[in-house]
């Protein structure tokens, strides 16, 4: 089922949201909580969610970055579900311009690490690693964010960059060489 995405004010989205423990623990069993989270994201055009955008305060997150124009110069990557995921940063750091489905309708610049190696349970609870390079990277670091109550504006530098997606899409790839993506996670 599509789910509402909370927005900026919401104060579950400034929540820290604890581990999953158990199969039961996101009310409506983790089942129906991944694929409602999956149906969001498709459904937003997002390349990512976590789970405390749609309401539900746990450490999960989906990725899945298709092949869309949208997301021009972010190669394709598979559906990813992390649940209980810890990460741990590796690689020079990045500009990353970033939007956010709970921070409907802007853009801004911040810096990320270019590489990450995720531990985390699948959907199936057993244990995986991944090391992430480039775009997904990034995603895995804004979805981890989500889930420490964060969102991309805390790590923004200043808000000098902070922009509308229209001013984006119509200035600032073409304005900056080190955009390396347009998430709209
Ligand atoms: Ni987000």
């Amino acid at each position: 089922m599509i789910r509402q995405v909370l927005q900026l004010g919401d104060p579950v989205l400034r929540t820290v949201a604890p581990d999953v423990k158990n199969l039961h623990q996101a009310g409506v069993g983790l089942d129906i909580l991944l694929q409602d989270m999956i149906e969001t994201m498709r459904a937003t055009g997002g390349v990512g969610i976590a789970a405390p955008q749609i309401g539900v305060s746990l450490r999960v997150f989906v990725i899945e970055v298709r092949d869309e124009d949208r997301y021009r110069g972010a190669k394709p990557y598979p559906l990813t579900i992390a649940i209980n995921p810890k990460l741990k940063l590796v690689g020079p750091l990045l500009q990353s311009w970033e939007g956010c489905l709970s921070v409907r309708g802007l853009r801004g610049r911040l810096p990320r690490n270019s590489e990450a190696v995720i531990s985390f349970l699948d959907a199936d609870l057993e244990p995986r690693e991944l090391h992430l390079t480039g775009f997904p990277a990034i995603v895995a670091q804004h979805e981890t964010d989500h889930l420490e109550g964060m969102v991309y504006l805390d790590r923004m530098p200043d808000l000098s960059t902070l922009c509308f997606e229209e001013h984006y899409h119509a200035n600032v790839v073409s304005l900056n060489d080190e955009a390396i993506g347009e998430p709209s996670v």
